[in-house]
């Protein structure tokens, strides 16, 4: 069983985002994966490609946003940059001591990081961006 799970409860009324989401939470169940063992490396390959991923993401999200005329749509952002800025900071504090950040930490922190946006956030866009997943956005 993974730690994380995606479900149709989840769903944002995008496929396209919805499969960034099923990505992001991919992302951060290899952190529980790797807990079995020593997990300290992971936690840094992790943070690296959860920054990656979740700047594509909001890119992706925030033009899809702007593309349906959402009407939170700077709210949201500004909610983006802080998340990016949260992980940043975790991961500024794991190169200058590793061991200050367990995995155990790292997978709660972000966990919560991941869903509460989702659930709390994203899923407000539902009906704003339903039946506009043909919008191309790049
Ligand atoms: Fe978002
Ligand atoms: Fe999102």
């Amino acid at each position: 069983m993974p730690y994380l799970q995606w479900t149709e409860s989840l769903s944002v009324g995008a496929a396209r985002m919805d499969a960034h989401h099923r990505k992001l939470i991919e992302l951060i169940n290899r952190l529980f994966d790797a807990m079995s063992g020593d997990a300290t490396k992971t936690v840094e390959t992790v943070l690296d490609d959860l920054l990656d991923y979740t700047r594509y993401h909001f890119s992706e999200e925030e033009a899809l946003l702007q593309a349906c005329g959402f009407p939170g749509f700077d709210e949201h952002r500004t909610i983006h940059r802080d998340m990016i800025r949260d992980v940043q900071a975790m991961r500024q504090r794991y190169l200058e001591n590793p061991a200050g950040v367990p995995a155990g930490e790292a997978l709660d922190f972000l966990s919560k990081w991941l869903m509460r946006h989702i659930i709390g956030k994203d899923l407000r866009y539902r009906s704003c961006v339903e039946g506009h997943d043909e919008i191309k956005t790049d």
